[in-house]
Order: structure tokens, then C-alpha cells, then sequence
């Protein structure tokens, strides 16, 4: 096959008005990612020639967000079929075979439905190829209009269609395939005469037809094509995302006890044989490998949990963090920047941060690096088959040695050597017979105050 040239358009010009956000709106988060990284990623898996993003004037967030793929600029927003003219200066004095274009709001679309889109347009040597989907309920898309073959003649909006046409339950999901060789010539000839007085992309498939080109539909659920207007919009996006991520780790492998508990990020990577509780949230960059166990109630981000590690319940795992091979964190540990040895186990109540623990250390209940003065930040070094004392502190910076020991309750400031154990605490001091005439001074006390109320 001769070598073809794909080049991918991603209108993200849209105030999102409708939002009401400061933030552009290809830049909310689905799955903690912005948008436009979920239409990037599936754009960049068809490995096409060239990606070009169109982006309104104040959105430097967008035009950095989009990098390395080259930004067009969109001045005023005048509509799709506007915003696809206002990326021609992309393409000087280049020819394309075919051009995708896809709406930055249109988020969960998949590489796959892009690619059957260009087949379908390379087969029938369509014009254009425009991906619908069937929506019963009342909807504001716009309407897909066959002729008696099958084929696409029109795409009318929802606030120009008569009655018979917003009866079509094919819609328009927005995102189209056009020969190359055509695009910028029918988009040059658009026109705003119409209802929202604005540049509607989906008016070349009209263009193209009545100068005798062909207009072909291919279908793909809805459940992908859900495009993001609004908040309301955004939660319905995220919790298909989060059914297709969760799905997708169960088909790896990793057992789900509630899935629809368990939130995930586009980017977690999860091993075979692993479990994960009820109520996890797994934010951005992180790795569980294989046999790992999250049990109820973590928050994990940031972080490599290593095989067959145990977490939980009620784990908090920051960025950095690194839990070694086979290494239990208990109820209520927190970690932070730290390397946590394989076999090590720190089970409740801790705080570690900036921490190096060494293989089958222990650390007690309450155990607290105390890692920050308030301007810098220091480095806690645990050696291997150390035991913390339950409640030590270690004011770091601090280096305690393999095999060192500190005592429960103990202020540990200065390092401790290999093997050797660590004791600060005040020295106890036992008082025989105290508590005993005590609590008979304290009895006499209160009886006497009795009486003098009564008097
Ligand atoms: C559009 C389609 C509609 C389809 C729907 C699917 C047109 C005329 N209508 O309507 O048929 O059913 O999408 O979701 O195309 N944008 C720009 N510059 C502009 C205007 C829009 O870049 O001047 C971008 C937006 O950022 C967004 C996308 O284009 O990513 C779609 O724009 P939007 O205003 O949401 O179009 P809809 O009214 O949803
Ligand atoms: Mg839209």
C-alpha cells in the first residue's frame, strides 16, 4: 500500500461556558488526566503524520498542555467548522490524505473507533465519514439524515431540525474523517446563516454531497462518545471511564471486591493476582505488581507497590513512595518519599517521610520521622532488621544502623549504631505506696467539699 498521510485535528477553542469554570475546559480532569489528554492518547495511537490542536487566544494552559504537537490559534470562537479553517496555517503548503477531526469535549472516544473510521473512508473513497451514535432520550445533538441507501446526506442541529427530523434517534458524536484533498476548500465555503449565526463543521457533509461526493455513518456507542458540556456531564464521563478502567484491570488479572468502589487513573499499572479492597482511590502514577494486596479504605498516588506487598486498611501512600517486596503497611501508616525495604513491615499508626527503611525493618506503632523543621526537609535512614520502639521519633537527619533498636517512647536525635539500642526517655521513677495515699487525700478532699454544700 502506498504510504498514506493521516493528520488529526482536536477542536479545544470552546470557552465551555457552560462549566462555569476559570479553567479551559479540555483542561478538567477525567480520571485525574485533563481531557485532552484522553483525545491526545487516542489520537497519537493511530501513529498519524501530524496532531494539530486548536486552542482559543487566552488558554496558555491548553497551548502548554498540547505540547510537543503544534497549536493553531482560534481568535474568536465562530464555530467547529471555524475553528477547523483557523488550523489550515498548520498545513501550508502540505497535502494530507485524510483528516480526522475530533472535539476536545468528546473525551472517552477510543483509537479503535478512529481507526474504523479512516478504513471506512480509504474503502467507499468517501467524501466525509461521520461517527454517529443512537440516542433515544431528547438530546441537543445534531441529526444524522440518510437517504434511502444508507448514506449520509445531511447533518442538521438540533435547534434547526423540524420535528421529523429531531425524531432521528442517529446522532452526530462530532467527530469526523474528510479526504484530505477536500477539507479546506469546503470549509472555506461554509457560511453562519443559520440559527446560532456560527461556522458549522457539520455543514461540509451537505457541501460535499450536493457536489456529487458521498457521505458515509459509522456507528459506535454512546457510551464513548458522551460529549462533556457541562459538571453534570463531566460525573457521567468519569464514572464510564472509571466501569472501563476497572474492567480493564479485572481482565488483567486483578481481582475488584467492589468495583464500583475502586477509582483508578488512566495511567495505573496492575500486575496479576491482585486484590483490591472496597473504597481504594488510586490516584496518578502508580504501579502495583503482581500479587499485591490494597485492602479497604487506601488512598495510594504516586506510588510502586512491589510484589506481593500488603496494604492497608486505611493506608495513605504519597508520591515516592516505594514498598518493597512481600512488606506489610498497616491501619493508618503513612508514607512519603520513602523506600520501605522488601520484608519490612511498619504496621500502625506512623508517619515516614523522607525515609530509607532497610529489609525486615520494624517499625512500631507510632513511629514518626520528623522530617521538616519548617524550612528544609531531611532524610531518615533505617537500617536492616531494625526494631522501632513503639512512639519513637526520629528527628531527622538521622542514620540508624542494621539491627539497631530503639526503646518505646524514645526521642531518637543522634544516630544509632548497628545493633546497638537507643533509649531516650526520661528515666522512670517508682514511688511505693503513692498512688494508694493519693487517692485517700483526694477522697477526704471531696467528702469535705460535700458537706460544706450542705450546711
Ligand atoms: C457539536 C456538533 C453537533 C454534535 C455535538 C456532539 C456542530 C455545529 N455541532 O455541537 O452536531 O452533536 O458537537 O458533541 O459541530 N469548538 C472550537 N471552536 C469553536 C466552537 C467549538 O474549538 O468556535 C470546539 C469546542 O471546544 C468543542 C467542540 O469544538 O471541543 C464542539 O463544540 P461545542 O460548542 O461543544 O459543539 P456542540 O454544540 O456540542
Ligand atoms: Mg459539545
Amino acid at each position: 500500500m502506498p504510504q498514506t498521510r493521516l493528520a488529526i485535528i482536536v477542536l479545544a477553542a470552546g470557552k465551555g461556558t457552560r462549566m462555569q469554570s476559570d479553567l479551559p475546559k479540555v483542561m478538567h480532569k477525567l480520571a485525574e488526566r485533563p481531557m485532552l489528554r484522553h483525545v491526545l492518547d487516542a489520537c497519537e495511537r493511530l501513529d498519524p503524520w501530524r496532531i494539530v490542536v486548536v486552542v482559543g487566544t487566552d488558554m496558555p494552559s491548553v497551548e502548554a498542555f498540547a505540547k510537543p504537537h503544534p497549536v493553531a490559534i482560534q481568535h474568536e470562537q465562530r464555530g467547529t467548522g471555524h475553528a477547523v479553517a483557523a488550523a489550515q496555517p498548520a498545513f501550508e503548503g502540505e497535502s494530507f490524505d485524510d483528516v480526522l477531526v475530533v472535539y476536545g469535549d468528546t473525551p472517552l472516544i477510543t483509537s479503535e473507533t478512529l481507526a474504523r473510521m479512516v478504513r471506512e473512508r480509504r474503502i467507499t473513497g468517501a467524501a466525509a465519514v461521520v461517527l454517529g451514535m443512537r440516542v433515544d432520550a431528547e438530546n441537543a445533538y445534531g441529526r444524522l439524515v440518510l437517504d434511502g441507501h444508507g448514506n449520509l446526506v445531511e447533518i442538521v442541529e438540533a435547534a434547526e431540525a423540524t420535528p421529523q427530523q429531531l425524531a432521528i434517534t442517529l446522532c452526530n458524536s462530532g467527530v469526523m474523517a474528510i479526504d484530505g484533498s477536500m477539507l479546506f476548500d469546503l470549509v472555506g465555503r461554509l457560511s453562519a446563516d443559520n440559527a446560532k449565526g456560527e461556522y458549522y463543521l457539520t455543514d461540509v457533509v451537505a457541501l460535499a454531497c450536493q457536489e456529487g461526493g458521498l457521505a458515509r455513518v459509522v456507528e459506535a456507542g454512546v457510551e464513548e462518545l458522551v460529549g462533556v458540556n457541562s459538571r453534570a456531564d463531566q460525573a457521567i464521563a468519569e464514572a464510564i471511564l472509571q466501569r472501563r478502567l476497572r474492567a480493564a484491570a479485572m481482565a488483567g488479572g486483578a481481582t475488584l471486591i467492589d468495583p464500583d468502589t475502586v477509582y483508578l487513573c488512566a495511567d495505573t499499572i496492575i500486575g496479576r493476582d491482585v486484590v483490591i479492597g472496597p473504597n481504594v482511590v488510586i490516584g496518578p502514577g502508580v504501579t502495583l505488581q503482581d500479587r499485591v494486596e490494597i485492602k479497604a479504605f487506601c488512598h495510594i498516588d504516586g506510588a510502586i507497590i512491589r510484589a506481593g506487598a500488603i496494604i492497608g486498611p486505611f493506608a495513605r501512600l504519597r508520591p515516592g513512595a516505594d514498598v518493597g517486596e512481600d512488606a506489610h503497611i498497616g491501619n493508618f501508616v503513612e508514607l512519603k518519599n520513602t523506600k520501605f525495604g522488601r520484608g519490612a513491615k511498619a504496621n500502625h499508626l506512623s508517619y515516614l517521610g523522607d525515609a530509607e527503611i532497610g529489609e525486615k525493618a520494624n517499625i512500631g506503632a507510632g513511629t514518626i520521622t520528623c522530617n521538616y523543621d519548617g524550612f528544609f526537609k531531611y532524610r531518615t535512614v533505617i537500617g536492616a532488621g531494625a526494631f522501632i520502639g513503639t512512639n519513637t521519633s526520629l528527628v531527622a537527619p538521622i542514620t540508624l544502623g542494621d539491627g539497631a533498636m530503639t526503646a518505646a517512647g524514645s526521642v531518637v536525635t543522634t544516630d544509632v549504631a548497628p545493633d546497638a539500642t537507643a533509649i531516650g526517655r526520661a528515666p522512670q521513677i517508682d514511688k511505693p505506696g503513692h498512688a494508694a495515699r493519693f487517692r485517700e487525700t483526694k477522697r477526704r478532699a471531696k467528702a469535705a467539699a460535700a458537706r460544706t454544700l450542705e450546711e
